[in-house]
Protein backbone atom coordinates (compact mmCIF):
# COMPACT_ATOMS: atom_id res chain seq x y z
CA UNK A 1 0.00 0.00 0.00
CA UNK A 2 1.95 3.10 -0.79
CA UNK A 3 -1.68 5.19 -2.22
CA UNK A 4 -1.72 8.04 0.39
CA UNK A 5 -4.85 9.53 -1.58
CA UNK A 6 -7.51 7.64 -3.41
CA UNK A 7 -7.96 8.51 -6.95
CA UNK A 8 -10.16 8.25 -10.14
CA UNK A 9 -7.95 6.44 -12.70
CA UNK A 10 -8.99 5.43 -15.96
CA UNK A 11 -6.39 2.28 -17.51
CA UNK A 12 -7.23 1.92 -21.49
CA UNK A 13 -6.26 -1.94 -22.38
CA UNK A 14 -6.96 -3.29 -19.15
CA UNK A 15 -8.38 -6.53 -20.58
CA UNK A 16 -5.03 -8.58 -20.12
CA UNK A 17 -1.44 -8.40 -19.35
CA UNK A 18 -0.43 -4.92 -18.01
CA UNK A 19 -3.51 -3.29 -17.88
CA UNK A 20 -5.39 -6.06 -16.00
CA UNK A 21 -2.76 -6.02 -13.08
CA UNK A 22 -2.35 -2.42 -12.84
CA UNK A 23 -6.40 -2.48 -12.40
CA UNK A 24 -6.46 -5.14 -9.39
CA UNK A 25 -2.83 -3.45 -7.69
CA UNK A 26 -4.10 0.08 -7.90
CA UNK A 27 -7.60 -1.26 -6.60
CA UNK A 28 -5.63 -2.77 -3.43
CA UNK A 29 -3.84 0.73 -3.00
CA UNK A 30 -7.77 2.22 -2.43
CA UNK A 31 -7.83 3.93 -5.97
CA UNK A 32 -11.29 3.37 -7.99
CA UNK A 33 -10.33 2.23 -11.32
CA UNK A 34 -12.09 2.78 -14.71
CA UNK A 35 -11.24 -0.02 -16.70
CA UNK A 36 -11.13 -0.03 -20.70
CA UNK A 37 -10.90 -2.20 -23.91
CA UNK A 38 -12.77 -4.04 -26.40
CA UNK A 39 -13.19 -7.10 -24.57
CA UNK A 40 -16.05 -6.68 -22.08
CA UNK A 41 -16.33 -9.43 -21.04
CA UNK A 42 -12.77 -9.99 -19.66
CA UNK A 43 -13.33 -6.54 -18.08
CA UNK A 44 -16.78 -7.24 -16.45
CA UNK A 45 -14.43 -10.58 -14.77
CA UNK A 46 -11.99 -8.17 -13.53
CA UNK A 47 -14.36 -5.46 -11.75
CA UNK A 48 -16.03 -8.16 -10.16
CA UNK A 49 -12.91 -9.74 -9.15
CA UNK A 50 -11.94 -6.47 -8.03
CA UNK A 51 -15.28 -5.42 -5.74
CA UNK A 52 -15.09 -9.28 -4.27
CA UNK A 53 -11.96 -7.80 -2.93
CA UNK A 54 -13.57 -4.61 -1.66
CA UNK A 55 -12.18 -1.87 -4.76
CA UNK A 56 -14.18 0.04 -7.01
CA UNK A 57 -14.17 -0.64 -10.21
CA UNK A 58 -16.06 -0.18 -13.95
CA UNK A 59 -15.82 -1.59 -16.87
CA UNK A 60 -16.34 0.78 -19.90
CA UNK A 61 -16.23 -0.79 -23.47
CA UNK A 62 -13.86 1.40 -25.61
CA UNK A 63 -11.93 0.92 -28.92
CA UNK A 64 -9.03 4.03 -28.86
CA UNK A 65 -9.03 4.25 -31.87
CA UNK A 66 -12.46 6.35 -31.87
CA UNK A 67 -11.52 9.94 -30.46
CA UNK A 68 -15.85 9.98 -30.23
CA UNK A 69 -15.89 6.92 -27.77
CA UNK A 70 -12.51 7.73 -25.61
CA UNK A 71 -14.19 11.29 -25.16
CA UNK A 72 -17.98 9.55 -24.38
CA UNK A 73 -16.68 7.10 -22.07
CA UNK A 74 -14.78 10.33 -19.95
CA UNK A 75 -17.67 12.39 -19.63
CA UNK A 76 -19.21 9.27 -18.42
CA UNK A 77 -16.77 8.11 -15.91
CA UNK A 78 -16.83 12.12 -14.93
CA UNK A 79 -20.60 12.42 -14.11
CA UNK A 80 -20.57 9.04 -12.46
CA UNK A 81 -17.28 9.16 -10.33
CA UNK A 82 -15.70 12.88 -11.01
CA UNK A 83 -12.89 14.07 -13.33
CA UNK A 84 -10.53 11.61 -14.34
CA UNK A 85 -7.98 12.26 -12.09
CA UNK A 86 -5.01 9.31 -13.83
CA UNK A 87 -5.22 8.29 -16.97
CA UNK A 88 -3.08 5.56 -17.60
CA UNK A 89 -2.79 5.24 -22.03
CA UNK A 90 -1.78 1.54 -21.52
CA UNK A 91 -3.26 0.22 -24.79
CA UNK A 92 -1.44 -1.26 -27.52
CA UNK A 93 0.07 -4.27 -30.14
CA UNK A 94 2.81 -4.84 -30.95
CA UNK A 95 2.53 -7.60 -34.38
CA UNK A 96 6.32 -7.51 -35.40
CA UNK A 97 7.69 -8.20 -38.76
CA UNK A 98 10.93 -7.55 -41.28
CA UNK A 99 9.62 -4.00 -43.15
CA UNK A 100 10.24 -6.44 -46.44
CA UNK A 101 7.03 -8.44 -45.65
CA UNK A 102 4.97 -5.22 -46.46
CA UNK A 103 2.38 -5.84 -43.22
CA UNK A 104 1.15 -2.35 -44.30
CA UNK A 105 -1.97 -3.13 -42.56
CA UNK A 106 -0.47 -4.08 -39.43
CA UNK A 107 1.72 -1.07 -39.69
CA UNK A 108 -1.30 1.24 -39.82
CA UNK A 109 -2.94 -0.91 -37.14
CA UNK A 110 0.15 0.13 -34.30
CA UNK A 111 0.31 3.59 -35.43
CA UNK A 112 -3.71 4.10 -34.72
CA UNK A 113 -3.63 2.22 -32.00
CA UNK A 114 -0.20 2.77 -30.00
CA UNK A 115 0.19 6.50 -31.26
CA UNK A 116 -3.42 8.00 -32.08
CA UNK A 117 -5.28 6.01 -29.29
CA UNK A 118 -3.05 7.66 -26.64
CA UNK A 119 -3.28 10.96 -28.55
CA UNK A 120 -7.20 10.28 -28.23
CA UNK A 121 -6.29 10.16 -24.49
CA UNK A 122 -4.64 12.99 -23.99
CA UNK A 123 -7.21 14.69 -25.85
CA UNK A 124 -9.84 13.68 -23.89
CA UNK A 125 -8.74 14.56 -20.26
CA UNK A 126 -6.36 17.47 -21.10
CA UNK A 127 -8.74 20.61 -21.23
CA UNK A 128 -10.13 19.38 -17.21
CA UNK A 129 -6.62 18.52 -16.43
CA UNK A 130 -5.37 21.86 -17.22
CA UNK A 131 -7.95 23.63 -14.88
CA UNK A 132 -7.71 20.98 -11.85
CA UNK A 133 -4.80 18.89 -12.25
CA UNK A 134 -4.38 15.65 -13.04
CA UNK A 135 -1.57 12.71 -13.98
CA UNK A 136 -1.08 11.29 -17.72
CA UNK A 137 0.98 7.87 -17.75
CA UNK A 138 1.79 6.91 -21.13
CA UNK A 139 3.05 3.22 -21.23
CA UNK A 140 6.26 3.14 -24.33
CA UNK A 141 8.25 0.27 -24.16
CA UNK A 142 12.44 -0.43 -24.07
CA UNK A 143 11.38 -0.12 -27.84
CA UNK A 144 11.36 3.50 -27.16
CA UNK A 145 15.00 3.77 -26.61
CA UNK A 146 16.14 0.90 -28.93
CA UNK A 147 15.41 -0.36 -32.34
CA UNK A 148 15.30 -4.04 -33.35
CA UNK A 149 15.39 -5.44 -36.19
CA UNK A 150 11.32 -6.56 -37.03
CA UNK A 151 10.19 -3.94 -34.61
CA UNK A 152 10.76 -0.77 -36.66
CA UNK A 153 7.45 0.51 -36.93
CA UNK A 154 6.62 -0.78 -33.66
CA UNK A 155 9.34 0.92 -32.17
CA UNK A 156 9.01 4.02 -33.98
CA UNK A 157 5.25 4.30 -32.37
CA UNK A 158 6.99 4.07 -28.55
CA UNK A 159 9.03 6.41 -29.87
CA UNK A 160 6.29 8.50 -30.12
CA UNK A 161 4.82 7.85 -27.23
CA UNK A 162 7.56 8.90 -25.41
CA UNK A 163 8.45 11.85 -27.83
CA UNK A 164 4.51 12.79 -27.15
CA UNK A 165 4.84 12.55 -23.32
CA UNK A 166 8.03 14.80 -22.87
CA UNK A 167 6.64 17.52 -25.12
CA UNK A 168 3.11 17.20 -22.79
CA UNK A 169 5.30 17.29 -19.90
CA UNK A 170 7.52 20.79 -21.16
CA UNK A 171 4.36 22.47 -21.87
CA UNK A 172 2.15 21.60 -18.48
CA UNK A 173 2.71 23.14 -15.14
CA UNK A 174 -1.18 21.24 -13.95
CA UNK A 175 -0.51 17.94 -14.99
CA UNK A 176 1.98 15.21 -13.95
CA UNK A 177 2.81 13.57 -17.05
CA UNK A 178 5.15 9.86 -17.09
CA UNK A 179 6.61 7.44 -19.66
CA UNK A 180 6.55 3.77 -18.62
CA UNK A 181 9.06 2.11 -20.44
CA UNK A 182 8.75 -1.70 -19.74
CA UNK A 183 11.27 -4.44 -20.91
CA UNK A 184 9.66 -7.98 -21.68
CA UNK A 185 6.70 -8.72 -19.70
CA UNK A 186 4.24 -11.68 -19.78
CA UNK A 187 1.23 -11.02 -21.40
CA UNK A 188 -1.13 -11.30 -24.69
CA UNK A 189 1.29 -8.53 -26.20
CA UNK A 190 3.14 -11.45 -29.15
CA UNK A 191 -0.16 -12.57 -30.08
CA UNK A 192 -0.80 -10.48 -32.21
CA UNK A 193 2.62 -11.07 -34.66
CA UNK A 194 1.37 -12.92 -37.76
CA UNK A 195 4.69 -13.19 -39.43
CA UNK A 196 5.62 -17.52 -38.97
CA UNK A 197 9.58 -16.54 -38.40
CA UNK A 198 9.45 -13.90 -36.35
CA UNK A 199 6.99 -15.47 -33.91
CA UNK A 200 9.24 -18.36 -33.50
CA UNK A 201 12.23 -16.00 -32.62
CA UNK A 202 9.51 -13.87 -30.38
CA UNK A 203 8.78 -16.85 -28.25
CA UNK A 204 12.38 -17.78 -27.80
CA UNK A 205 13.25 -13.93 -26.90
CA UNK A 206 10.34 -13.40 -24.28
CA UNK A 207 11.34 -16.59 -22.01
CA UNK A 208 13.48 -14.07 -19.77
CA UNK A 209 9.91 -12.07 -19.03
CA UNK A 210 9.20 -9.81 -16.06
CA UNK A 211 5.79 -10.61 -14.23
CA UNK A 212 3.55 -7.81 -14.71
CA UNK A 213 2.71 -6.78 -11.29
CA UNK A 214 6.24 -5.46 -11.66
CA UNK A 215 4.88 -2.47 -13.88
CA UNK A 216 1.70 -2.46 -12.05
CA UNK A 217 4.12 -1.55 -8.54
CA UNK A 218 5.91 1.31 -10.63
CA UNK A 219 2.57 3.10 -11.75
CA UNK A 220 1.19 2.25 -8.10
CA UNK A 221 4.66 4.33 -7.07
CA UNK A 222 4.38 7.46 -9.59
CA UNK A 223 0.70 8.16 -8.56
CA UNK A 224 1.31 7.62 -5.23
CA UNK A 225 3.63 10.53 -5.12
CA UNK A 226 2.38 14.40 -4.02
CA UNK A 227 0.92 16.22 -6.50
CA UNK A 228 4.77 18.64 -6.69
CA UNK A 229 6.74 15.57 -7.26
CA UNK A 230 6.71 14.40 -11.50
CA UNK A 231 8.01 10.69 -12.16
CA UNK A 232 9.57 11.58 -15.55
CA UNK A 233 10.41 8.36 -16.50
CA UNK A 234 10.58 4.84 -15.61
CA UNK A 235 12.48 1.82 -17.58
CA UNK A 236 12.11 -0.87 -16.10
CA UNK A 237 13.36 -4.55 -17.52
CA UNK A 238 14.10 -8.50 -15.79
CA UNK A 239 17.30 -7.99 -14.40
CA UNK A 240 18.10 -11.27 -16.22
CA UNK A 241 18.10 -9.92 -19.48
CA UNK A 242 21.67 -8.38 -18.86
CA UNK A 243 20.81 -5.23 -20.88
N1 LIG B 1 4.48 -7.09 -22.42
C1 LIG B 1 5.59 -6.52 -22.82
O1 LIG B 1 6.63 -7.20 -22.98
C2 LIG B 1 5.64 -5.05 -23.07
C3 LIG B 1 6.88 -4.42 -23.17
C4 LIG B 1 6.93 -3.06 -23.43
C5 LIG B 1 5.76 -2.33 -23.59
N2 LIG B 1 4.56 -2.97 -23.50
C6 LIG B 1 3.34 -2.17 -23.71
O2 LIG B 1 2.45 -2.40 -22.65
C7 LIG B 1 1.11 -2.13 -23.08
C8 LIG B 1 0.20 -3.26 -22.62
O3 LIG B 1 0.51 -4.44 -23.33
P1 LIG B 1 0.55 -5.89 -22.68
O4 LIG B 1 1.94 -6.35 -22.70
O5 LIG B 1 -0.21 -5.92 -21.41
O6 LIG B 1 -0.22 -6.71 -23.83
P2 LIG B 1 -1.66 -7.37 -23.93
O7 LIG B 1 -1.85 -8.38 -22.85
O8 LIG B 1 -1.78 -7.81 -25.34
O9 LIG B 1 -2.63 -6.15 -23.65
C9 LIG B 1 -2.92 -5.18 -24.61
C10 LIG B 1 -4.22 -4.49 -24.25
O10 LIG B 1 -4.48 -3.50 -25.24
C11 LIG B 1 -5.86 -3.58 -25.56
N3 LIG B 1 -6.13 -3.05 -26.89
C12 LIG B 1 -5.59 -3.39 -28.08
N4 LIG B 1 -6.15 -2.69 -29.07
C13 LIG B 1 -7.07 -1.86 -28.50
C14 LIG B 1 -7.98 -0.90 -28.98
N5 LIG B 1 -8.07 -0.62 -30.29
N6 LIG B 1 -8.77 -0.24 -28.10
C15 LIG B 1 -8.70 -0.52 -26.78
N7 LIG B 1 -7.86 -1.42 -26.25
C16 LIG B 1 -7.06 -2.08 -27.11
C17 LIG B 1 -6.23 -5.04 -25.43
O11 LIG B 1 -7.61 -5.18 -25.13
P3 LIG B 1 -8.78 -5.59 -26.15
O12 LIG B 1 -8.19 -6.55 -27.15
O13 LIG B 1 -9.80 -6.21 -25.24
O14 LIG B 1 -9.25 -4.31 -26.73
C18 LIG B 1 -5.40 -5.45 -24.22
O15 LIG B 1 -6.14 -5.23 -23.04
C19 LIG B 1 1.19 -1.96 -24.60
O16 LIG B 1 1.16 -0.58 -24.90
C20 LIG B 1 2.55 -2.55 -24.95
O17 LIG B 1 3.09 -2.00 -26.12
C21 LIG B 1 4.48 -4.29 -23.24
Amino acid sequence: MTSIKSKVVLITGASSGIGETTAEVLAKSGHIVLVAARRTERLNALTQRIKQAGGTAKAYTLDVTSQDSFKAVVAEASTEFGPVDVLINNAGLMPLSPMAALKADEWNRMIDVNVKGVLNGIESVLGVMEQRGGHIINIASIGAHRVFPTSAVYCGTKFAVRAISEGLRMETKKVRVTTISPGVVESELAHTTTDSETKAWLEDFRQQALKPEAIANAIDYAIAQPDDVNVDEMIIQPTQSGS
